[in-house]
C-alpha cells in the first residue's frame, strides 16, 4: 500500500526542520572531533588498535594536510600534482583527536578494502596508476608510525575500480566486480587470475548500477551477492550460482544508484541469515544528471538462507540515497548519512538526509524506523560511518566536487563527527557493562568465560556479541558482520562482578577469521568493545 501522498508532504516538512526543540525532542547526540582532518574521507575503517584509517584520493590536488617535511610524492602520471607534499590518507585517534598523516602512493579512488586475520588492512584497486594495486596497512598503536605499504610482486588480474571485498573462512579475501570487471578474483590469488561472473555483467544496464555489489558471506559458506535490482546465491569454491533470488522492486540499489545493505545480526544456531537492503536512487536519475530525482524509500528484506525467500517490503520514513547501514552492538541497524534526492557521483544529490534512522529489525513491521537527532552537517558522496569499540559511530568525509570545493552550496567536508544513539545517554549509564576478563583468542566451538561488572543488578541476560571492522565506502561497509554469541545466564560471584559462558562461533563461516569488537549488551546498553584474535582453525 502507498502511504497518500499528503502525509509524504507533511513528513517531508518535518524532516527539513532543524529547530531545537525538534533536535531536543529526538533520541541521540551529535559532537564534532575535529573540523579540519585534513582530507575528506572517501574510504574509512578502525583498526585493531582503535585507531581510524582515513582515504581519499590521491589525485585531488593540494589537501589541507601537508605530509610530513621532507616527503612529497613525484608523479609524472599524476594529473594534477606531479610533485605532491599532502596527505590523501591520514590515520585518526579517536581517544585523542590527533590526525597522523599517511604515505600513500598509488591513486585509490573507488577501490575496495578488507581487514585479513592478522589485522593487516588489506586495499585493492582504484583508478590510474592504482587500477591493479594492491596495498597494506599493518596497524599499530596510535603512538607508533606505521604507514602504507604498496605490494611490489603481486597485483590484481584485472584493474578494479568500484569492487566489493569479502574476507573467507580461510583467510583469504574475494574481489567482486568493477567497472568493465565482470570477474572476480581473490587475494591471495587463486585459479591462476580471475573467474568470470556473467550475473554482474546481465546486471548492468546503461548506466551501469551493478557497480559496488552488496555482498555477504551466509553461515552456510555461500555469498549472497546483490548487484542492481537482484540477488544470486554463489559458491565462490565452484564459481557456480547456486540460486537465483526474485527481484527487488524500486528501482536499482547499487552504484551509482546508490542504496545501501546490512546483512542482521547472526544468532542462534546460526542456520539462518537475513539481508536488508534500503534506499536507492531513481533509475535515471545518473545518465539524467537528475538531481532533483525523489530517492527511493523503500527497503527489501529477505531470509537469505531460505529455500523460496520472497522479499517483505517496508517503507522508510522518507526516501535515501547514500545512507551508511551500521550494525550496532544491540543488533539493531543505524542508517545515517546520505540526501532525498538525486544519485551518487559528482554534483549529482540534493536536499540533504540530516536524520538518522535506527531500524530495529525484532519490531514488527510498521514499527520498525526510528527518526533520530538531525545532524547540522550534510554527508553526501564520498563519506562514510563506522561503529567505534565504545559504541559512537564515527562520521567522516562528503566531497561531492571532483576536487576539494569549499565555497559551494555543499562543501568539501573535512569534519570528523561522532553520533552517539541513546545506548550511550547518561541516564543509561548504571546498566552499561564493563568487560574485566576475557580471553586474548578463542577457538572456533569452544566454550569461554567472560567476567563484567555493572552498576545496577543484572536483570536477565547479558548478551555477548561481536562486530567485524568493516571497511565502508560508497554507503556499502564491506565485510561488516554482527554475531550473537551463545551465552548463560550471568552468575554473580563474590566480587561484585558476573560471569557469563559463552560459545564461540562453530566456523569461518559464521566469523571468518580476524580482530572482532566483543562487546558485553545488558538491556540495550553496550560495553566499551576490547578486541581479541579469534584463531584460523
Ligand atoms: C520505490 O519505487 C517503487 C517503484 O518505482 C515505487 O512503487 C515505490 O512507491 C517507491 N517507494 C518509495 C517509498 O519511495
Amino acid at each position: 500500500m502507498t502511504p497518500p501522498k499528503i502525509l509524504l508532504l507533511l513528513l517531508t516538512t518535518f524532516l527539513t526542520s532543524t529547530t531545537l526543540t525538534t533536535r531536543a525532542a529526538l533520541p541521540g547526540t551529535w559532537e564534532l572531533l575535529v573540523a579540519n582532518a585534513g582530507i575528506a574521507s572517501m574510504h574509512t575503517a578502525v583498526t585493531r588498535f582503535n585507531t581510524v584509517v582515513l582515504l581519499d584520493r590521491t589525485n585531488i590536488g593540494p589537501s589541507r594536510k601537508m605530509l610530513p617535511k621532507g616527503h612529497c610524492r613525484n608523479d609524472r602520471a599524476d594529473a594534477v600534482s606531479k610533485r605532491d607534499c599532502y596527505a590523501h590518507s591520514v590515520v585518526f585517534d579517536p581517544d585523542t583527536n590527533q590526525i597522523r598523516p599517511l604515505m600513500i602512493l598509488t591513486d585509490t579512488w573507488c577501490s575496495s578494502g578488507q581487514f585479513l586475520p592478522d589485522g593487516t588492512l588489506l586495499q585493492t584497486g582504484g583508478d590510474l596508476d592504482g587500477f591493479r594495486k594492491i596495498r597494506k596497512f599493518t596497524p599499530c598503536e596510535a603512538t607508533s608510525l606505521c604507514d602504507w605499504q604498496e605490494l611490489k610482486d603481486v597485483e590484481l588480474s584485472e584493474g578494479r575500480w568500484y569492487a566489493t571485498n569479502q574476507i573467507l573462512p580461510d583467510g583469504s579475501v574475494i574481489i567482486i566486480g568493477g567497472r568493465a570487471a565482470n570477474s572476480v578474483e581473490f587475494f591471495p590469488p587463486r585459479h591462476g587470475g580471475a573467474v568470470q561472473f556473467p550475473f554482474l555483467e546481465a546486471m548492468e544496464d546503461d548506466q551501469m548500477d551493478n557497480l559496488y555489489p552488496y555482498l555477504h558471506l551466509l553461515p552456510n559458506g555461500n555469498l549472497f551477492v546483490f548487484a542492481n535490482n537482484k540477488a544470486v546465491l554463489y559458491d565462490y569454491t565452484k564459481n557456480d550460482v547456486v540460486f537465483e533470488y526474485p527481484m527487488l522492486e524500486g528501482g536499482p540499489r547499487n552504484y551509482p544508484s546508490a542504496g545501501s545493505s546490512a546483512m542482521l545480526a547472526l544468532a542462534g544456531d546460526y542456520s539462518s541469515a537475513t539481508v536488508v537492503i534500503c534506499g536507492g536512487a531513481q533509475y535515471g536519475a545518473y545518465i539524467e544528471r537528475s538531481t532533483d530525482a525523489p530517492a527511493n524509500g523503500s527497503c527489501g528484506r529477505i531470509v537469505a538462507t531460505q529455500p523460496d525467500p520472497v522479499w517483505e517490503m517496508e517503507d522508510m520514513p522518507f526516501g535515501r540515497i547514500m545512507g551508511d547501514m551500521v550494525m550496532l552492538p544491540t543488533g539493531e541497524v543505524l542508517i545515517i548519512n546520505g540526501a532525498q534526492a538525486g544519485t551518487q557521483g559528482f554534483e549529482q544529490a540534493s536536499h540533504p538526509c540530516l536524520y538518522p534512522l535506527l531500524y530495529r529489525p525484532d519490531q514488527p513491521v510498521g514499527l520498525r524506523f526510528m527518526t533520530l537527532t538531525p545532524s547540522t552537517i550534510p554527508r553526501l558522496y564520498h563519506a562514510t560511518a563506522n561503529l567505534l569499540p565504545d559504541g559512537r559511530i564515527l562520521i567522516a568525509g562528503s566531497n561531492p566536487h571532483y576536487f576539494y570545493k569549499f565555497n559551494a552550496e555543499f562543501p568539501t567536508e573535512l569534519g570528523i563527527e561522532a553520533f552517539s544513539p541513546e545506548y550511550l545517554a547518561v541516564d543509561r549509564a548504571n546498566l552499561r557493562p564493563t568487560l574485566v576478563e576475557l580471553p586474548e583468542t578463542i577457538r572456533y566451538g569452544e566454550a569461554f568465560d567472560l567476567l563484567v561488572t555493572v552498576t545496577l543488578p543484572v536483570v536477565g541476560i547479558v548478551e555477548v556479541n561481536i562486530a567485524s571492522a568493516p571497511f565502508a565506502t560508497h554507503s556499502f561497509s564491506q565485510g561488516q558482520r554482527l554475531v550473537k554469541l551463545g551465552v548463560t545466564s550471568a552468575i554473580p560471584d563474590l566480587d561484585g562482578r558476573y560471569r557469563i559462558g559463552c560459545s564461540a562461533p562453530p566456523n569461518g563461516n559464521v566469523a571468518p577469521p580476524g580482530y572482532y569488537m566483543v562487546f558485553a549488551v545488558n538491556q540495550g546498553v553496550p560495553s566499551v568493545a576490547r578486541l581479541y584474535l579469534q584463531s584460523v582453525v
